[in-house]
């Protein structure tokens, strides 16, 4: 059976094994997914023998996203946007692609499972950490009329801006300068929900029938999705990113794309 994993540290909280037990269920590919906890000063190790011992594919995730964009042979055109590596797999030649899925992943489950449209919308992304940086390539490519990046720290999100400047505009400022506009789409790419923070918003940036938009998960709103909801957005978590990431890397190894939505419902049922 061929064998995949997930590495990361720590590992033990990875729900990636259920969802690509789920798709393989769903496709009748026979794979075998694992998790493991990689040592932090072990990641390269970790993988050659993963790979030596014929393992087929893995996804990355903290902290070895960036040594897993060192190590891969080559890189697609968003793994290199996103300057991260979330998958990698075994090429017939014996070389390891390395693959950036999250930014697709969210784009999909915004367009195709919310089916909240991107295109020709005045997008606001809230951050310029390693998050953000991973979607705005698949973002940008659904050709919004506006992509502007806020961050604490504004000279991040106008350097992040500067590296995307493609063919839609993109602008990066501080959260001071977002006054007097308003957005159709606001995505948290923020870790301040984790701490239960929120970033100074004013409820004048949601434009008429507004959605929001958080990557984070978890069994309740986040602090930014009841921000949203109480100036009468409509709002989503990530966990269909967490799960539309997982397809993507799923369809690169196997050929396959499996189907979003029951897995998503599992997990959410579970979180409840
Ligand atoms: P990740 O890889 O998850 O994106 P990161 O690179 O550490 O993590 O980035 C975290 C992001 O959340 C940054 O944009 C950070 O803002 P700064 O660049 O100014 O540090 C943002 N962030 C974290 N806590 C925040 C808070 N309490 N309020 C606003 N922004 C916050």
């Amino acid at each position: 059976v061929d064998q995949y994993a997930v590495f990361g540290n720590p590992i033990k909280h990875s729900r990636s094994p259920q969802i690509h037990e789920s798709f393989a269920e769903q496709s009748g590919e026979a794979i075998e997914y694992h998790k493991q906890c990689v040592d932090v000063d072990g990641f390269n190790d970790a993988v050659k023998q993963f790979f030596a011992a014929s393992g087929k594919g893995l996804n990355i995730t903290v902290p070895f996203k960036l040594e897993a964009y060192e190590l891969a042979d080559t890189l697609t055109k968003r793994a290199r946007q996103a300057g991260a590596v979330n998958t990698l797999a075994l090429q017939s030649d014996g070389t390891i692609v390395g693959d950036n899925t999250d930014g697709v992943g969210m784009v999909r489950d915004i367009t195709e499972h919310l089916v909240w449209p991107i295109k020709g919308k005045r997008v606001l992304i809230l951050g310029a950490g390693g998050a953000v940086r991973g979607v705005l390539g698949p973002v940008l490519e659904q050709c919004p009329a506006s992509v502007v990046i806020a961050n604490r720290t504004a000279s991040k999100a106008a350097s992040l801006a500067k590296a995307f400047d493609g063919d839609c505009r993109v602008v990066g400022c501080g959260y001071e300068a977002l006054e007097g506009f308003a957005f159709d789409l606001i995505i948290n790419g923020t870790s301040a929900s984790l701490a239960g923070d929120l970033p100074p918003l004013s409820a004048q940036l949601l434009a008429p029938g507004a959605r929001c938009y958080d990557m984070m998960y978890g069994s309740e709103a986040t602090v930014f999705m009841r921000w949203a909801g109480e100036h009468g957005a409509i709002t989503a978590d990530g966990l269909g990113m967490l799960v539309g990431q997982a397809a993507e890397s799923f369809a690169l190894w196997r050929g396959v794309t499996p189907a979003v939505k029951p897995v998503i419902a599992a997990i959410r049922q579970q979180l409840a």
